[in-house]
């Protein structure tokens, strides 16, 4: 396959960035994604160009590292998977494909494609855990009776790994479908009840403090999700922080 390239260049924070375009020839279809981006910079290293920074880690749609804005979208054409996962035969030969950063103003870029996702680790140290006892033994699993749906719901909840797609394709750069994904893995099971209240309250007022946007139900963070987080964690968390201000 023979593609044209349309790469979002920025040399680092402080630079302003231009779309720069790149020929590339001999993918196959069976290459994911972040291969062939590995030709293009193979290709760049022998002219002796800069190669293009992105970011990635597992490469297998684990560890939510990988975050291309690919024609438009984030992670691309494809459903349910990251960029890492995606495949080169989802274009066909002669394509011209756009590749951007997310954007958001949370997510600042540092360099070509890779943007600061580390709002997200704040929101998480603002709630995102439970306190346990990690001494002695290990507490039997049957001990506390957890209803089937609600560990499944719970489990659904915490396949989010936290990739910022749902930021990206959000018209308002709204990081509810993630922060609901956090609260709602412990909103579901009796060990997350000690810390609800703060929970919510504090997780909900840091992602309003990095300056995410409000959600207004479009329901594109949904569609663009690689794990099929659900829309209803959101209206799970909007419960959740209705109960803990009349708590509070
Ligand atoms: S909710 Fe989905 S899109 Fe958002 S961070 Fe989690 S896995 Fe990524
Ligand atoms: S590189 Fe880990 S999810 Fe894509």
């Amino acid at each position: 396959m023979k593609l044209t390239l349309k790469i979002w260049r920025q040399k680092d924070a402080n630079s302003k960035g231009k779309m720069m375009d790149y020929a590339i020839d001999g993918i196959d279809g069976d290459m994911s994604f972040l291969e062939m981006m590995d030709v293009l910079n193979e290709n760049l290293n022998n002219k002796g160009e800069e190669p293009v920074e992105f970011d990635h880690d597992c490469r297998e749609g684990i560890c939510g590292s990988c975050s291309l804005q690919i024609n438009g979208e984030p992670h691309g054409p494809d459903r349910l998977v990251t960029t890492c996962q995606l495949h080169m035969r989802k274009f066909n030969d002669g394509d011209t494909i756009t590749i951007e950063p997310f954007r958001a103003k949370a997510f600042p870029v540092i360099k070509d494609l890779i943007v600061d996702r580390t709002a997200f680790d704040r929101i998480q140290q603002a709630g995102g855990y439970i306190s346990v006892n990690t001494s002695g033994n290990t507490q039997d699993a049957n001990s506390i009776p957890i209803d089937k749906h609600d560990a499944d719901d719970a489990f659904y909840s915490a396949a989010c790994i936290g990739c910022g797609a749902c930021v990206a394709a959000c018209k308002n750069a709204s990081a509810m479908l993630f922060t609901s994904a956090k609260i709602s893995q412990y909103a579901l099971l009796p060990q997350g009840q000690v810390e609800a209240v703060d929970r919510v309250q504090n997780m909900v007022r840091q992602m309003d403090l990095e300056g995410f946007g409000n959600c207004t139900n479009t329901g594109a963070c949904e569609i663009e999700c690689p794990k099929g987080i659900s829309l209803e964690n959101i209206a799970r968390m909007n419960r959740e922080y209705l109960s803990a201000s009349v708590k509070g």
